[in-house]
């Protein structure tokens, strides 16, 4: 396994491979590496000739008051991990080689689906999301990129910019992993305190509740939200947004929900100072 930290050198390594004909798998990621990146990265490497995961902690994701500056990095231990899960390089660049004159001018927008959800409470977080995966996409060449679906709306995000900016690759979903408590791992999860990670089972409980409400024939909307809703406000969790959606659009869903419908409830919560979000498909 290879550690890379330029632009050049990752092309020089992969651009023969490509030529010979392999299938190179990438897995973005920014670092903090836990067992829900070790699942992408076995996907790659059990689909494809070649895995690049690249470690790039990405500034312009993060909103002034967010938590760059707190963000777990650890590359020594990240290559350990990527390694081990079966992955051939880790390409982590430096800020200055990803973005060498500043912050970008040039972006990468959806400007409605940015606006919406995660995006309404996090300003600049997608456009930050999909400029970094563009560069990502361009530097690798890659065939196929894997992304756990905890991040709901950035993996929708990520396969309609492909399909609008006809990016040469394939997009593969990974479901989410979560711990025997049904806690959804995310690097986050080291913020929280052994009684906030206890209390923040509320969001998988409540989604849970809904999702066997809806299996039960339950179709309204309201009924539905509350049940998450009251899951995590019964576990002191403050809750940003509970949104049942459409999953091929996107678009959120009101009233009754049609059963030719299929559905994802989506939620963002605080548990104390942790920013937690996870969803469930109906
Ligand atoms: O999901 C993440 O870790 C990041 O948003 C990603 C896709 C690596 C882009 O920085």
């Amino acid at each position: 396994m290879l550690l890379v930290k330029t632009i050049d050198e990752l092309r020089e390594q992969l651009k023969p491979l490509a030529r010979q004909g392999k299938k190179i798998g990438l897995v973005p990621t920014m670092g903090a590496l836990h067992n829900g990146h070790g699942a992408l990265i076995k996907a790659s490497a059990a689909e494809c000739d070649v895995t690049v995961v690249s470690v790039f902690l990405n500034p312009i994701q993060f909103g002034k008051n967010e938590d760059l500056g707190k963000y777990p990095v650890r590359l020594e231990a990240d290559v350990k991990l990527a390694e081990s899960m079966g992955a051939d390089y880790v390409f982590a660049p430096s800020v200055a080689e990803m973005y060498p004159d500043g912050s970008p001018m040039t972006t990468v927008r959806d400007e409605k689906l940015e606006e919406m959800y995660c995006g309404a409470y996090r300003p600049g977080h997608f456009r930050g999301v999909l400029t970094v995966v563009s560069k990502l996409f361009n530097i690798s060449g890659a065939d196929v990129a894997y992304f756990g679906e905890k991040d709901y709306q950035q993996v929708f995000m990520i396969e309609k910019m492909v399909r609008d900016l006809n990016f040469d690759i394939k997009i593969v979903r990974v479901p989410i992993v979560r711990e025997e408590s049904g806690l959804a791992l995310s690097s986050r999860n080291e913020y929280l305190s052994s009684d906030e990670k206890y209390k923040a089972l509320g969001i998988h409980e409540g989604l849970k509740k809904a999702k066997i409400a809806y299996s039960s024939g339950e179709r309204g909307v309201a009924k539905l939200r509350d049940l998450v809703l009251k899951s995590i406000l019964g576990n002191r969790g403050i809750v940003q947004y509970v949104e049942i959606v459409d999953r091929r659009t996107l678009q959120r869903c009101n009233g009754l929900l049609p059963d030719d419908i299929p559905v994802t409830i989506l939620v963002a919560a605080f548990f104390g100072k942790t920013r937690l979000i996870d969803n469930i498909e109906l």
